[in-house]
């Protein structure tokens, strides 16, 4: 039986996706290097130095900066996603969440943030959802980000639940891969492209319902 449920945060709970890809695109501009929501695919659930290294090597630039000069421009990312998530409120939780929440709470399933942003507790913070999550893992501590499994089997753990007990729930096709190779049912939210990997998928939050995902994960 399914006992928990592991989130994603970005692009899943809240609309903050769309904040890392206006910082992404402000920051390559400044590089010349032009990005669009295609290659932004690429870059959902990826940590930010990974997401750095993708952007720099989409533009041919991946030999131009030091480790130094990296971590400049990453911090600059972070500057601006940070100024742009100061104006997030409980109005901000995509449609179809809170309903899920207290559902799983009804049910008595187990709710674990699995994001790889070092930014996931202050927006949790911000949207009024801390009290509702039983637990969130640290990327800091994570040895490897998505698409390795390491971040939803330490959902896992810390949920004292084995993957298979557990859903996760994605909007990234690396964090897709992740979830399958935990071995957890996974659910997606996007496009079909996108998602194609899922073993469900919807192209809403608001279409997140608990009754059709359990009937569909056992
Ligand atoms: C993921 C996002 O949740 O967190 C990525 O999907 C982001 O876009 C990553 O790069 C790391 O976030 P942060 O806030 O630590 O830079
Ligand atoms: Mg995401």
């Amino acid at each position: 039986a399914i006992k928990g449920f592991v989130f994603d945060l970005d692009g899943v709970i809240t609309d903050s996706a769309e904040y890392h890809y206006i910082a992404w695109k402000n920051l390559a501009a400044g590089l010349g290097i032009e990005l669009d929501r295609a290659f932004n695919e690429q870059l959902k659930g990826i940590s930010r130095m990974d997401s750095l290294n993708r952007i720099l090597a989409y533009g041919n630039q991946s030999d131009m900066y030091d480790a130094a000069q990296k971590e400049a421009l990453a911090q600059k990312k972070n500057d601006e996603y940070v100024k742009l998530i100061q104006q997030v409120t409980p109005a901000d939780i995509l449609p179809g969440i809170s309903e899920l929440f207290a559902d799983l709470k009804a049910a008595g399933i187990r709710i674990a943030l699995a994001s790889a942003s070092k930014n996931g507790p202050f927006i949790l913070e911000r949207l009024g959802l801390m009290a509702q999550v039983d637990t969130i893992v640290d990327p800091a501590e994570l040895a490897n980000g998505k698409p390795d499994p390491e971040i939803f089997l330490k959902a896992a753990e810390q949920l004292n639940l084995a993957p298979a007990e557990c859903v996760g729930v994605e909007d990234a096709e690396a964090g897709i891969e992740a979830i399958n190779r935990a071995g957890m049912f996974s659910v997606g939210v996007g496009t079909k492209e996108a998602m194609k990997d899922a073993d469900y998928y919807v192209t809403s939050t608001q279409e997140l319902k608990l009754s059709e995902i359990l009937r569909r994960a056992s």
